[in-house]
């Protein structure tokens, strides 16, 4: 069987680890006989915006539809097209019409790596955050009133629907589930935001009547960031809406050392539409050009990927790979933010020989 993989780069550091994410992904389809059929699409990007007026073609859905995955590097370049006309012309699209409602993203402390955090050593951090990805308080229902005047007024809601939560509650808990210390914690902020989170809670406590052997515990979001850096540990799978999963998908990798390495899938359980796979990180205009991007959030997305479309060993070989390269600690090889002098390209290619065993 052909997978049929959608290829976007998008934009700054996403078009420069991309390659090392084909080269993995590559690597590990030759190893196991997995057939690709990659489509490279230049839309979705800043590029595709300066020279057609949009970010997507208008019939993109037609043309992504029936592809099995999508593959993406990151979108944004602030300097050239505002950051909301980027998105929500893109990325957010995608999730959205392709409802991919989980955005799951592993957040483990690898080997070889430096924790910010004092003697923490990888086994200590390893969870995953699983963020509510297509409604919540990122919701275009709201709006300006008395614009331009000293009375002016904007408005946006949150939007949270008993099916949406409920959905991705039932994956956070059937993931518990499958996990040994079968640990679930829930973000809320219900002493403020006094309907939807004190809801989203009932939502939770009804959802866990179904899963006896899930441990629930529920935080309030300030307290929640204070403990991923005092007591990461504690963690095993935490369910958040949208914005706090946004925030603690940022958080949690850093803890690890860099959000270069963080992965994400966002997935559309019921296989309706492609899931898509891309790293948590942006495209980094700072970095954006020098070659020093790290890859491995890039790769480790292109390993869920392959798991994603059943193809466990791939991808278990993908991360062994990574790990033993980290672990080898080259640093003419490493990238920068996990203390080498190596680029994007060293980091990827020592990563796919790896992979080609
Ligand atoms: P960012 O993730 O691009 O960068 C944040 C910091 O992390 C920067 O200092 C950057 O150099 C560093 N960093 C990120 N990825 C790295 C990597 N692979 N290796 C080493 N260092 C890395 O976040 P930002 O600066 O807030 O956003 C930049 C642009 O990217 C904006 O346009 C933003 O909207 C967009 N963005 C897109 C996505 C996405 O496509 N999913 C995610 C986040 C931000
Ligand atoms: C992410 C990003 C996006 C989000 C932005 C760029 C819209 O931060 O994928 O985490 O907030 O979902
Ligand atoms: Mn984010």
């Amino acid at each position: 069987m052909t997978h049929r993989i959608a290829v976007i780069p998008g934009d700054g550091i996403g078009k420069e680890v991309m390659p090392e994410g084909l080269r993995a992904l590559e690597a590990a389809a030759r190893r196991f006989g997995i057939d690709l059929a990659l489509e490279h699409f230049d839309f979705a990007s800043c590029d595709y915006y300066a020279a057609h007026g949009q970010m997507l073609p208008d019939d993109w859905f037609e043309q992504l539809k029936d592809a099995d995955a999508i593959f993406y590097g990151a979108v944004g370049w602030p300097e050239t097209v505002p950051d909301h006309i980027s998105l929500w012309g893109s990325l957010l699209q995608f999730r959205r019409r392709f409802d991919q409602y989980v955005n799951l993203r592993p957040c483990k402390l690898l080997p070889g790596v430096k924790s910010p955090l004092a003697d923490r050593k990888p086994g200590d951090i390893d969870f995953y955050v699983v963020r509510e990805n297509t409604e919540g308080e990122y919701s275009s229902v709201g709006g300006k009133m008395f614009e331009g005047t000293d009375r002016e007024v904007v408005i946006q809601e949150t939007v949270m629907t008993r099916t949406g939560v409920d959905r991705v509650l039932k994956y956070a808990f059937d993931l518990a589930q499958t996990r040994p210390r079968r640990k679930l914690t829930s973000a809320t902020k219900s002493n403020g935001i006094a309907i939807t989170m004190p809801w989203w809670d009932e939502r939770v406590k009804a959802m866990g009547v179904h899963y006896p052997e899930v441990s629930v515990d529920q935080f309030h979001i300030d307290i929640l960031t204070a403990n991923f850096v005092m007591h990461p540990d504690w963690f095993d799978v935490v369910v958040a809406s949208n914005l706090f999963g946004d925030i603690l998908s940022d958080l949690g990798p850093a803890c690890t050392g860099t959000i270069g390495v963080a992965p994400s899938a966002n997935i559309n359980p019921d296989g309706t539409f492609p899931s898509l796979f891309e790293p948590v990180h942006g495209s980094a205009p700072d970095i954006a050009g020098r070659g020093i991007a790290n890859p491995i959030g890039q790769i480790w997305s292109a390993a869920m990927m392959l798991e994603h479309l059943g193809h466990q060993d791939a991808g278990q070989a993908i991360v062994d790979a990574f790990e033993a390269v980290l672990s080898e600690g080259d640093p003419t090889v490493l990238t920068p933010d996990v203390g080498g002098h190596g680029t994007t390209e060293t980091l990827g290619r020592a990563i796919a020989a790896r992979i080609a065993g």
